[in-house]
């Protein structure tokens, strides 16, 4: 199973919906996608959750993580960076185990540059807690101009460019899986040991 990891908790927002528009993209292409929405979570990470030392409300959440194939990151840029409560999951989340050797891709939103910064961001954080980053990003500039009153996405570009990524980033979590090189792989090699 891979995630998506919509990362923002502002209601209404058009990550979500970009989110499960990401999905449905998975979804044609075979793939089963979950979407881990942080405004769902937010009450448990505020209230349960210290740094690691999880919660029976939290766990779910946090073994998703963990056992994903893929994880697809869809980060608005707020103030030019992510959303801090984004920052605040990723801060709650097991270490190394969750992010090492995982497969990530990035999706940004936001107004002129799409968000770049926090998307070039999160690829520090992920690279240096050694995630196998996907080199294509897609980055959606004046995000409320593609978007219908339904919240679905009305341009075909960006619909080329996300239906691209996901085609590609299958691909690499497959090569990756293939070799056992992967976070899966790697976490069940040292339970047998
Ligand atoms: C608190 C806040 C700060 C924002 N700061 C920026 C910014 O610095 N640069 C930008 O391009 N867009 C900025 N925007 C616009 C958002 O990126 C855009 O509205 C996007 O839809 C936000 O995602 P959301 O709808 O999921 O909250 C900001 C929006 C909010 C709510």
């Amino acid at each position: 199973m891979k995630y998506i990891i919509s990362g923002t908790d502002r209601p209404d927002s058009n990550t979500l919906k970009i989110s499960k528009h990401i999905q449905s993209v998975y979804h044609s292409l075979g793939e089963q996608v979950e979407i881990i929405d942080l405004k769902e979570l937010k009450k448990h990470l505020h209230d349960d959750i210290h740094y690691g030392k999880t919660s029976d409300a939290m766990k779910p959440y946090l073994d998703k993580v963990l056992s994903s194939e893929g994880l697809i990151v869809v980060c608005p840029e707020y103030n030019g960076s992510m959303p801090g409560i984004l920052k605040y999951f990723i801060d709650h989340l097991k270490f190394p185990e969750s992010f090492e050797f995982r497969p990530v891709c990035f999706v940004g939103l936001g107004g002129m540059f799409g968000a770049l910064r926090p998307v070039e961001h999160l690829q520090q954080v992920f690279g240096y807690r050694n995630a196998y980053v996907y080199p294509e990003r897609v980055f959606i500039m004046n995000v409320h101009k593609i978007l219908t009153a339904e919240g679905l996405v009305q341009d075909e570009l960006i619909k080329q460019l996300l239906e691209k990524q996901a085609k590609g980033f299958k691909k690499f979590t497959e090569a990756l899986g293939a070799f056992k090189i992967d976070a899966n792989a790697l976490i069940e090699q040292k339970k047998q040991k």
